[in-house]
């Protein structure tokens, strides 16, 4: 299990040093990853709302087609749609999923925001079945909100 606190002192030491929110991004997909056996791929997206689309910003794990995604198709889509985190236990019940391995089993999207302005998210995957509890989403919720901070900072 990820200690969230110890990747948010990671990210603030970076703020802290003068870093943007770009290497900020990177680390906490780095960190997640290495930090998890059970986190397989590791991603994150950023929102263009204009183009309503997610773009694939940075990840570690096995090469995905899914660079962009609409708003409202996939996992990574619906989230943004519905505003909401989600928590997929079994991805082939999920209408619309957008595959990148056959190997995962299950999905956990967490959105980057501030309020309800949405930035983007942390995307997730397992080869393990239904590998994320609401303990897992608030841990990676308060590495989100970490990194949502230096964003709203930057678009000030
Ligand atoms: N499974 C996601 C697409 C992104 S890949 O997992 C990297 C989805 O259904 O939106």
């Amino acid at each position: 299990m990820i200690d969230a606190r110890v990747v948010i002192g990671e990210l603030q030491a970076m703020r802290d040093e003068g870093h943007l929110s770009d290497a900020l991004i990177r680390r906490a997909v780095r960190s997640l990853h290495s930090g998890d056996e059970r986190f397989d791929w590791v991603g994150a997206y950023l929102l263009d709302v204009e183009a309503s689309e997610l773009w694939l910003h940075n990840y570690v794990g096995q090469r995905t087609d899914h660079v962009k995604i609409p708003v409202g198709q996939g996992v990574c889509g619906t989230a943004v749609a519905q505003g909401a985190n989600l928590n997929v236990p079994d991805v082939g019940e999920f209408d619309g999923y957008l595959a990148c391995s056959s190997e995962v089993k299950s999905e956990l999207v967490v959105l980057v925001r501030a309020g309800t302005d949405i930035f983007g998210q942390i995307d997730i995957d397992s080869h393990q079945p239904a590998a994320f509890d609401s303990q897992d989403e608030v841990a990676i919720q308060m590495i989100a909100d970490k990194l949502a901070e230096q964003i709203a900072h930057e678009r000030r």
